[in-house]
């Protein structure tokens, strides 16, 4: 079954054609970065008319590069949520159109679910259950993946996101827009152990996480240490920063592990491009005698080809739309859109 898949949650407009849930036929990948760096962060407005403007030579694009034509393939896709909601609104309402005009199946898919999706093209033999840690710019998830529609978040963060907190921290050294990247590849230069940062406690659950207060802890130092003309080392404050994260992760990530007794432990999202969370994700995975699947770099960022992956699945499961199919700024990953 070959899948058309549309992407455009955030700043990336995104199309692909996969096959049968893991061969990527084409995938074509426009980014905004650039443009939204100028402003220190992603602009929903410029998003939106970005999106629109792209939206059709990419898709084009996609169906091209895959050598076929709307009516070769088996159905569309479209990521409908979570995301910025006038970005979501440009794919679902392009997918809508193609499905209608074409007479194929229109199939939503979660983001989040598409990023743990990707795994499935790198590692053709992985399959459900195991536990997947999802770390993006806006999400950051334990998550029991019973089956490849069926999923229980067991640990999340209270506030920020992982990669958001990259990104602040990031910035108040003087990285551009999206920091992360840039603080990973100081951090090989820095020492780890320059700065001791906050392990912040989370009360009434012992998997949820928090970055917010490590966030603002690494800023305060930041901006102190300015005021008082004392100079600091960048390369010592993304090693450590790196460091605290990637411990905080991996410390509810096997504690859930413990409870769950999943062998597989899978990893997704934009910061699972991230060395040092890679790095102790494999010692300890080692240590445990676990199994661990970390997506190529190329998928860990948004892509289509991820969404393409998931669809195959959500078909199978029945999870199709029509076209009163609206888009979602937040949703549940356990939740199916049936249901709204
Ligand atoms: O999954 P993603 O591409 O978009 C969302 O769905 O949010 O994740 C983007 C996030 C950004 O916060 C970015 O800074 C972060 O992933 N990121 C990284 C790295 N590469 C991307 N964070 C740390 N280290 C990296 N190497
Ligand atoms: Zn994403």
């Amino acid at each position: 079954m070959k899948i058309l898949a549309i992407e455009t949650s955030c700043d990336e407009t995104a199309a692909a054609v996969v096959e049968d849930g893991r061969r990527v036929l084409s995938s074509v990948v426009h980014t905004q970065i650039e443009e939204h760096r100028l402003y220190g962060g992603v602009v929903p407005e410029i998003a939106s008319r970005r999106h629109t403007e792209q939206i059709n030579q990419v898709v084009k694009k996609a169906l091209t590069d895959a050598g076929l034509a709307l009516e070769g393939i088996d159905a569309v896709a479209v990521t409908a949520a979570p995301g910025l909601i006038g970005a979501l609104l440009v794919g679902v309402n392009f997918a809508k159109g193609l499905a209608l005009a074409s007479g194929k199946p229109l199939i939503p898919v979660n983001h989040l679910r598409g990023h743990i999706a990707a795994n499935y093209i790198a590692y053709p033999t992985l399959k459900p259950p195991f536990l997947c840690l999802v770390v993006s710019g806006g999400h950051t998830h334990i998550i029991d993946v019973a089956d490849y529609t069926h999923f229980q978040v067991l640990g999340r963060t209270r506030d920020d996101a992982a990669g958001e907190s990259f990104d602040k921290v990031a910035r108040s050294i003087g990285f551009p827009y999206p920091g992360g990247v840039h603080m990973d590849k100081v951090s090989g230069q820095g020492n780890i152990h320059a700065y001791t940062f906050p392990h912040p406690k989370v009360e009434g659950s012992a998997y949820d996480m928090s970055f917010s207060g490590l966030k603002t802890a690494v800023i305060n130092l930041v901006h102190n240490a300015s005021q008082k003309g004392i100079p600091l080392c960048r390369e010592d404050i993304a090693a450590s920063f790196g460091h605290t994260v990637a411990s905080i992760l991996c410390e509810k990530l096997f504690l859930v592990q413990q409870q769950t007794g999943r062998e597989q432990i899978v990893a997704a999202g934009g910061v699972s491009a991230n060395s040092q969370l890679r790095a102790m994700l494999t010692a300890e995975c080692e240590k445990r005698g676990l199994s661990l699947y970390l997506p190529p770099l190329a998928l860990c960022g948004d892509n289509a080809a991820m969404i393409g992956a998931q669809a195959y699945y959500e078909y199978q499961a029945g999870n199709t739309a029509d076209s009163s199919l609206n888009a979602m700024a937040t949703m549940s990953i356990d939740r199916s859109f049936a249901e709204y």
